[in-house]
């Protein structure tokens, strides 16, 4: 048996192979570029993979928080650090108005405002309060820049915040305790030396009461018998007697007659002098309580009604006073003496405010637990600054002489005092000037 193989085109089998080849050595080349393409990719991959690492760790070493937010105040990408103090991931940021990461409504509207105002110039050093974790208010320094893609378009912020709580705290804390500090010293201080006046003043007052009570005792009775002395002489004239022994010529000479004509308006004088002196007295004894009434209870509503209406009676006519009062405002004292307070700080305000056209006093009361608070702010021009200090002192005045005393304040002080309440003054930024009556309720 024999089998036949067909004869080979020798022509054919050689292209064939040659194909076969060409195909191959492609396939080959391909294969080795894409190798190398894998390769590269690789060696591409892994470093983004590295820089990746890089920026996360940079980013979570970060003790400043950083936000980045897109042109709406959506958040874009956060660092561990504001998870941190905010309490939330990343993923639960992402996404979510920036806005709602700041303390309260008022710091979201101040944080909207700024985002508005500074996004293109950017914010430096800006303090906002955010809400922290454990639901506290933590103050953050900020800072904000903007972010512009290749073409300068904006595209947003970069937020970088410190927390400066705890410093800042500690700072704060130290302050108000010098401030308190330097009040309470302050009212020691003033009190001492309210203290040693009223005790100077109730000396002076103690030794002046004699005095003036016997000259205005003695004038009194100078009155009188200058009348008597008057007529009688009256009557030596008109007899004639003394005629011969040149008396009229003695009369001209020491100009009698005039003397009796003088005499009523001398007397009157120095009775006006010594009644002056002797109220002054008597202002001082009430300045250093000397004198001192049973205490009654006093409603301040009428109080306060009957001085205004006496001031105002009394004052020019466009000087208006606003009650606000609560209905029933009682303490324990003496009304008499409260009227005086109340009388003599409507007084002050009236002649600070007397040359405005619209002249105004407010005096306005609140009850709190245990005390009545009574405010008179008026609308006149304050008090200068170098003046605060002295005010309740006695004979302390800026009016003309015969105007004021300076005695109102330093009395109305003392009186307040003696009812375990206070009398305080400050300026109103506004302007004007405010006392502040305070007095236990009863
Ligand atoms: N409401 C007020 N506005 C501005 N200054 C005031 C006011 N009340 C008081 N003063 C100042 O305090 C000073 C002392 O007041 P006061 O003791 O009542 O004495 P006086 O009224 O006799 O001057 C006043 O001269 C005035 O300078
Ligand atoms: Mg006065």
């Amino acid at each position: 048996m024999s089998t036949t193989i067909p004869p080979a085109d020798p022509l054919l089998a050689a292209t064939g192979e040659q194909a076969w080849i060409e195909v191959i050595q492609k396939m080959d080349e391909v294969y080795n570029d894409l190798l190398q393409y894998e390769v590269a990719l690789e060696e591409k991959n892994s470093a983004l993979e590295e820089s990746h690492q890089f920026i996360e760790s940079v980013l979570a070493a970060m003790s400043d928080i950083l936000i980045v937010c897109d042109r709406n105040g959506g958040i874009v990408e956060v660092n561990p650090a504001l998870c941190h103090l905010s309490g939330r991931s990343s993923e639960e940021l992402v996404s979510t108005p920036v806005f709602n990461l700041f303390a309260d409504e008022t710091e979201q509207a101040k944080a909207r405002d700024a985002f508005a105002r500074y996004a293109r110039d950017g914010l430096h050093d800006c303090e906002f309060f955010l809400r922290a974790s454990d639901g506290s208010t933590v103050p953050v320094s900020m800072n904000c820049t903007p972010r512009v893609s290749q073409t300068g378009k904006l595209m947003g912020v970069v937020v970088t915040g410190r927390p400066v709580g705890d410093l800042r705290k500690a700072y704060q804390a130290l302050r108000q305790a010098h401030e308190d500090l330097k009040r309470t010293q302050g009212q020691l201080l003033h009190a001492e030396k309210m203290v040693s006046l009223g005790r100077l003043v109730a000396g002076v007052a103690h030794e002046l009461n004699n005095p003036i009570s016997f000259v205005l005792g003695n004038v009194l009775s100078l009155q009188r018998y200058a009348t008597r002395l008057g007529r009688y002489l009256d009557a030596v004239h008109g007899s004639g007697a003394g005629e011969h022994d040149g008396l009229p010529a003695l009369r001209d000479e020491l100009r009698i007659d005039r003397i009796l004509a003088d005499m009523p308006n001398l007397i009157d004088g120095m009775i006006e002098g010594a009644e002056r002196t002797r109220d002054i007295v008597d202002a001082l004894k009430r300045f250093s309580a000397v004198d001192k009434a049973a205490p009654e209870e006093v409603d301040l509503n009428e109080v306060i009604e009957r001085s205004v209406r006496w001031v105002t009676r009394s004052g020019p006519g466009q000087f208006a006073v606003d009650l606000e009062l609560p209905p029933a405002m009682h303490c324990r004292g003496s009304s008499g003496q409260l009227q005086q307070v109340v009388m003599n700080l409507v007084q002050n305000a009236c002649d600070a405010t007397a040359d405005r056209s619209n002249a105004r006093l407010r005096i306005s009361g609140t009850i709190a637990e245990q005390q009545i608070v009574l405010r008179f702010a008026d609308n006149g021009p304050g008090i200068p600054e170098a003046n605060l200090a002295h005010i309740f002192e006695p004979f302390f005045t800026t009016k003309p002489v015969g105007q004021g005393t300076g005695l109102g304040l330093s009395i109305s002080y003392g009186i307040v005092e003696r009812h375990g309440g206070r009398l305080e003054v400050h300026n109103i930024p506004d302007g004007g000037a405010e006392f502040t009556l305070t007095l236990p309720r009863h």
